[in-house]
């Protein structure tokens, strides 16, 4: 079983879109499950199912999907990067280019992991605000992390997807996800091609923790 000091596992947890065709073997696919299962959720009723897709023909049908999508997705994002900063550009691209390498391979991936959820069985403590409802989404994601993770410890790379939840409708009915089940993320799981995960860009704690009140730096 692998093991990695946890901050550092969480600190290098990054989305590596490059991909090996190799095959992951059941008991590390295993594990990497398992992991996702002892998540939190709202009143612990775990409204969360995993479907393994490893078939190449429903891959093939969740890749052709997701080419199409992630094509709309980048040539809008190429366009907002008019007239931005050269440096925050080359960065994008970089993105993209392994967006665009995993757009192409999605297929060949060698498990896509389709996390599905019940709204009904949800603790949706923001349904009734004026402003999009996010708290349902806690009772699916920090499994997704959990999961994130153990690719991690294992060497797997990995990337929470959320382009194929636009064509639920046609997801439900490829992976025969029955009513009133939705569908939060797709996971690319595989060998990474490169060097895989490592270190991380993000805000200082300084810019992200207040003290006390909003606005006070915690640092
Ligand atoms: C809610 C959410 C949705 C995402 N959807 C996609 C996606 O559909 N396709 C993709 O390639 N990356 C997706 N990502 C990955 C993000 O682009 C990535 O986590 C972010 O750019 C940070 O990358 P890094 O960890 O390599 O620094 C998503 C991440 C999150 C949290």
């Amino acid at each position: 079983m692998a093991m990695i000091d946890l901050y550092e596992a969480i600190s290098t947890l990054r989305a590596v879109r490059r991909l090996r065709p190799d095959p992951v073997p059941d008991e590390v696919l295993r594990r990497v499950l398992d992991a996702a299962r002892f998540a939190p959720t709202g009143g612990n009723r775990q409204p969360l199912r995993m479907i393994v897709v490893r078939k190449n023909a429903a891959k093939q049908r969740l890749a052709d999907l997701y080419a199409k999508t992630w094509a709309a997705y980048v040539k809008f994002h190429r366009n907002l990067l008019e007239g931005v900063p050269e440096e925050i550009v080359v960065k994008q691209e970089k993105m993209l280019a392994a967006g665009d390498y995993l757009a192409a391979h999605f297929g060949e991936t060698p498990v896509l992991v389709v996390f599905c959820f019940n709204p009904l069985e949800m603790a949706i403590t923001d349904a009734k605000l004026d402003r999009p409802s996010v708290v349902g989404g806690a009772s699916v994601y920090p499994a997704v992390e959990n999961l994130l993770l153990a690719c991690r410890a294992e060497g797997l790379g990995c990337v929470l997807t959320t382009l194929l939840c636009e064509h639920e409708d046609e997801v439900r009915s490829l992976l025969k996800i029955p009513d009133p089940w939705g569908t939060a993320a797709v996971i690319p799981i595989g060998y990474p091609v490169h060097r895989g995960h490592g270190p991380v860009s993000r805000r200082p704690i300084g810019k992200l923790a207040f003290a006390d009140e909003w606005g006070t730096a915690f640092e």
